[in-house]
């Protein structure tokens, strides 16, 4: 009987009553209330009634409405922006917004229209951006455009049209972008362009432009035009005669089966001003110094993926080119790109480069205004960088070597940049010499991206003299034992505002591992394997944005609720939290706090198993005695008065009998 009733004490002592309260999910999200929401792909046929009358912002796409009409949107006379992509929409009836009058974005892509009523979109009087993309228009008479005089762009791509002479009554005054992306348009006659003289910004990539009346652009101003995908360049060009241009795209595709461009094609150039030009994916037939006599008045120049092994030494003229793409080309060595004749460079793209890049020595050493180098993913491998290389780039203030082979750095190896801001060496093995900083000079140093770098984390210099730095990503890097201690890499870096350490395979954290870090607001210890007890490390900061999202959190005792309490923003999700009731402080604080934490869909219950997988924010736990408990327990009390009584009498009565 004994053993019995105390587990039937026990049961009642911890009779915790869990219930627990699930939300019906409404079939749109909401993205901010009572104002956005997404309702997109629910196989909808009208809008909900669940969705308030004050919505502004509504992503509706993919679903049904064949038809709309003036009672379709109705409600909704506060939308501003309305996406209805894919909705089969084939109908557009009369006065279908005629209240709306606040709307400024419709998206009908990918809609077969086959009608659109004149008065369609009259309501709508300040529309400024409307998406007739892929919706079959074939002429562009069929868009009922009274008072549309406040658009400021129209998306016509993937339809069929062929000529863009503009109808009379066409409003243009306020427009600054039309996109006529693979249509089919072959012919621009000077009639057409004088129609979009206000129109800055025209895209006719893929359009495969086969004529250009002479003159058409003659002293048209544009800020972009694009002529991409175009077979042959050269009638582009001529037709672009005495046209001033700010960005010209040219580039080509993957599938488009045009000519190799030589030095007469491009001689177009020399005859208009243009200041940025892209030629991507060409291929160059033969590149000789003439290749470029029109380029002397570029500031800008991408030839991204033009099949470069080298660009040719003595090139004249280009002193005005300031920034330079050479990315996705075939460069065995930097010397190749020829720096030297692009004086004036601050911006240098070298990203993507399909060979093994060598850094060689001095390759850039003329580039004494640089400010921004990119050499990611290009398989550079340097046993000893990177004064030799870099030398003489005394104002870079970025530099990208991410994604690169392993780097060896000695001492100072940044010497030649004193300047630098920012560095980026993310997912490039980094072998430094302890017990050395290689970073030691880079006193402006703000941003330090050592992520996934393999890096000796226990060399305690790695990051000297960096004095200024605020940014630094550890991310992927592992320390030894698993934990961060008290002296580490951190101390010499005290203006440090965020600080990235997850995936590090972190199992503790020291209580003085930050203790220097006084200017940190953000904080991310994701992905580790940490417990509660790790928050002790925060007991003296404030304010922080704290990630402990995905780590090994059962328990967070009542000590450290404090330490919580003092962070702006908190992430607990994925942790196998514990919902019993020895955890029933901090799951008190957590639905006091809601507002502080983030990522809550995803901080559940591990813990118990008939609770896995509840939300933190929707448990109840109760964890005192209930009312049953307590009938238990008088029970229990009576049930063993009893038994006293007769013990007591049984005793006596044994005692009667011997003596
Ligand atoms: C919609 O149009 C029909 C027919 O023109 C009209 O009778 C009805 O009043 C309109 N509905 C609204 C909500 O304006
Ligand atoms: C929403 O608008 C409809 C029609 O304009 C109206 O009947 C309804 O009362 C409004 N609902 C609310 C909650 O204001
Ligand atoms: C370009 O301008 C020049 C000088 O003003 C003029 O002679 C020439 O005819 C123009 N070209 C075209 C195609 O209009
Ligand atoms: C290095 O840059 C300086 C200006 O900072 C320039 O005068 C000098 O010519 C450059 N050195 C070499 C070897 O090009
Ligand atoms: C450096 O290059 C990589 C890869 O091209 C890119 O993902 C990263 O954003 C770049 N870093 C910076 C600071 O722009
Ligand atoms: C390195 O970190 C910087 C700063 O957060 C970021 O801009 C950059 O994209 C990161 N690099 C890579 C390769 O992700």
């Amino acid at each position: 009987m004994a053993p019995c009733a105390g587990c039937f004490l026990l049961a009642v002592l911890f009779s915790a009553n869990c219930k627990v309260i699930t939300f019906l999910d409404p079939m749109c999200t909401e993205k901010e209330a009572s104002r956005a929401y997404n309702c997109e792909n629910l196989g909808l046929k009208e809008i909900p009634d669940t969705l308030p009358n004050t919505t502004e912002f509504l992503e509706f796409g993919f679903n049904f409405l064949p038809t709309i009409q003036n009672t379709t949107f109705s409600r909704l006379t506060n939308l501003i922006f309305l996406d209805l992509t894919r909705c089969q929409i084939n109908w557009v009836h009369e006065d279908t917004f005629q209240n709306h009058h606040q709307l400024n974005t419709i998206v009908l892509t990918g809609n077969p229209l086959i009608f659109m009523a004149e008065t369609s979109l009259n309501g709508p009087t300040s529309l400024k951006h409307l998406f007739l993309t892929q919706t079959g228009i074939s002429n562009l008479e069929f868009i009922p455009v009274h008072n549309l005089g406040n658009l400021e762009s129209l998306h016509l791509g993937s339809n069929h049209i062929s000529s863009i002479n503009l109808p009379e009554n066409f409003p243009t005054q306020n427009l600054k972008v039309m996109d006529f992306q693979n249509n089919a348009i072959h012919y621009i006659s000077s009639k057409d362009i004088n129609a979009l003289e206000q129109v800055a910004n025209l895209n006719f990539n893929g359009n495969d432009v086969k004529g250009i009346e002479p003159g058409a652009f003659n002293s048209k101003i544009f800020q972009s035009l694009k002529f991409g995908g175009t077979l042959d360049l050269s009638i582009i060009l001529k037709g672009l005669q005495n046209s001033t241009i700010q960005s010209l795209w040219l580039g080509t595709f993957e599938d488009t089966d045009d000519q190799d461009l030589t030095s007469a094609m491009l001689e177009g150039l020399c005859e208009m001003s243009v200041e940025s030009i892209n030629l991507q994916k060409h291929h160059f037939s033969g590149f000789s110094p003439s290749t470029f006599q029109c380029f002397t008045g570029l500031r800008e120049l991408d030839l991204t993926a033009t099949h470069l092994r080298e660009l040719p030494s003595g090139l004249e003229g280009m002193s005005s080119l300031k920034k330079l793409v050479l990315s996705a080309n075939s460069f065995e060595q930097l010397c190749q790109i020829s720096a030297a004749s692009f004086p004036s460079l601050t911006d240098l793209y070298i990203k993507g480069n399909t060979r093994k890049l060598d850094l060689g020595t001095r390759c850039l050493e003329k580039l004494e205004n640089l400010r921004k180098l990119d050499l990611s993913h290009s398989d550079i491998e340097a046993p000893d960088c990177c004064n030799l290389q870099l030398q003489n780039l005394s104002q870079l203030q970025h530099l990208n070597l991410s994604y690169n082979e392993p780097f060896g750095l000695q001492d100072q190896a940044f010497k030649e940049c004193p300047r630098l801001e920012l560095l980026d060496l993310a997912f490039t093995q980094l072998r430094v010499s302890a017990p050395q900083s290689p970073f030691q000079n880079l006193h402006l140093l703000q941003v330090l991206n050592l992520s996934n770098c393999l890096l000796d984390t226990s060399n305690e210099n790695l990051l000297a003299g960096l004095l200024d730095l605020r940014h630094l990503n550890l991310h992927g890097n592992n320390f030894q034992d698993g934990s961060l201690s008290k002296t580490n890499l951190l101390q010499p870096v005290g203006s440090l505002e965020t600080l990235i350490l997850s995936s590090c395979d972190l199992l503790s954290i020291d209580q003085q591992a930050f203790h220097n870090l006084g200017k940190m607001s953000h904080l991310d210890l994701s992905h580790n394997r940490l417990t509660g007890d790790s928050i002790d490390a925060l007991s003296h900061h404030k304010g922080i944005y704290l990630n402990l999202a995905a780590n090994n959190i059962h328990i967070i005792p009542p000590r450290l609720l404090l330490i919580l309490s003092q962070q702006s923003t908190i992430n607990l999700g994925h942790n196998p939290l514990d919902c019993t009731c020895s955890n029933i402080h901090f799951i008190m604080w957590y639905q006091e706090n809601l507002q502080k934490l983030e990522g809550s869909g995803e901080t559940v219950c591990a813990n118990p198993p008939f609770l896995r997988g509840v939300k933190l924010s929707d448990v109840k736990l109760s964890c005192g005695i209930t009312r049953v408990g307590i009938f238990f327990l008088m029970v229990f009390v009576f049930l063993l008065i009893i038994l006293l009584i007769f013990s007591g009498k049984s005793i006596l009565r044994w005692k009667y009998q011997h003596i």
